[in-house]
């Protein structure tokens, strides 16, 4: 495109991230954006299940830039030492711990070795093994969101990110038992959350006390049948992540038939829709965070198959983050801190719809890292 090769597409589309990022630090610091309204992103609190994804794009653009940068470095230490309030409080910690500390203290400790990070990173990790439910084999996604809510059944396809939290913990601390809830909840979303198609359910509400499926829902999607397109993205990069773990085949393959699916759903220009089964003018609407998460999982994919089809999966995250930088990236826009227009955070509540989110940002800079090979990647 443009006459460019691909290195010099992706060098440019990273400075243009790098140097847009380290504009916007000089507001945000050391918090914890979620959606741009207005041109700015609005600040969380710490606990809510975004708080990671600014320090890791720090982290990221830090460790992919020759490490020169100790500016990013030191607001992503304040970022992870914020969420010190989190991690002791306990009462907010939902199954999120893997997307708040795989981004914060496995990064650090990843590229520091510093022995507080892995603490907090052992720390969340038992957080999250306590959440396995034994009857059903699934990991409780939330806490009740309001008085007198049961929601102590609900698991989510988005844990399929969280559980690499458990991979990691396994690794460092020599002790499989963190693994072993992975695997069980991996194998239940095998189980109960992945259509013949290759599309996905977002929700699945099990019998706390035997385990029994009792609904699927269709969650942050248009309807129970339909195709949240980030719920897909989750499934077939959580999937990549788990055979990367385990080396167990039923996770690749499943990572396979998930990528699939969304691979053919995309429309012309590559950028997937905020869910691949709603009608009319609402199907219309984009979700690039779904896009980029995607093409990241889509480049792990990739490395992970043989070249005859790596290819397939390859080309479909280049050619997802090319749209994106060329399409619905703001390079030319200071009056934008969103790295990428059009994100759908979450339709069916009416919140953040066709914004620019941290967690789109995040993963388009992590596709352009994997393309470049500038690694590490906190998944891992
Ligand atoms: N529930 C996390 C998400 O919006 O993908």
């Amino acid at each position: 495109m443009n006459g460019m090769t691909q290195q010099e597409w992706v060098e440019e589309a990273w400075n243009q991230a790098l140097a847009k990022t380290k504009r916007n630090s000089q507001r945000i610091g050391a918090a914890f954006p979620h959606a741009s309204q207005g041109g700015k992103y609005v600040l969380e609190v710490p606990s809510w299940w975004t708080a990671g994804f600014w320090p890791g794009m720090l982290w990221q653009l830090y460790a992919g830039s020759g490490a020169g940068d100790g500016g990013l470095k030191a607001i992503a230490e304040d970022c992870e030492q914020q969420l010190d309030e989190v991690l002791d409080g306990y009462g907010k910690l939902d199954h999120d711990l893997g997307f708040m500390w795989l981004l914060t203290s496995v990064a650090n400790y990843k590229l520091t070795g510093a022995e507080a990070s892995r603490i907090r990173g052992l720390k969340a990790a038992s957080h999250l093994a306590a959440r396995f439910n034994l009857k059903g084999r699934y990991i409780r996604a939330w806490n009740p969101w309001h008085e007198g809510e049961d929601n102590s059944g609900v698991a989510i396809i988005d844990c399929s990110m969280n559980t690499s939290l458990l991979f990691w913990a396994s690794a460092v601390s020599g002790d499989p038992r963190y693994r072993h809830v992975a695997e069980a909840h991996m194998d239940t979303v095998l189980e109960h959350f992945i259509r013949p198609d290759g599309s996905v359910y977002h929700i699945v509400n099990f019998d706390p006390e035997t385990g029994e499926v009792l609904e699927k829902r269709g969650g942050q999607g248009y309807a129970p049948e339909s195709a949240w397109s980030r719920g897909s993205a989750w499934a077939l990069y959580g999937l990549a992540l788990a055979y990367h773990h385990t080396g167990k085949q039923s996770y690749l393959d499943a990572s396979k038939q998930v990528a699939h699916f969304f691979i053919t759903r995309l429309p012309e220009d590559h950028v997937p829709h905020w869910d691949f089964r709603a009608p009319g003018a609402v199907g219309e609407i984009r979700d690039t965070s779904a896009g980029s998460c995607a093409a990241s999982g889509l480049l792990l994919l990739a490395s992970q198959v043989e070249a005859s089809e790596a290819h397939v999966y390859r080309n479909a995250a280049l050619s997802i983050t090319e749209s994106l930088y060329r399409n619905y990236g703001t390079w030319d826009d200071d009056g934008e801190e969103g790295l990428l227009l059009h994100g759908t955070s979450n339709y069916p509540e009416n919140r953040n719809i066709d914004v620019p989110l941290i967690y789109g940002d995040f993963f388009y800079v992590e596709a352009l890292a994997r393309i470049r090979d500038a690694g590490p990647f906190y998944w891992e």
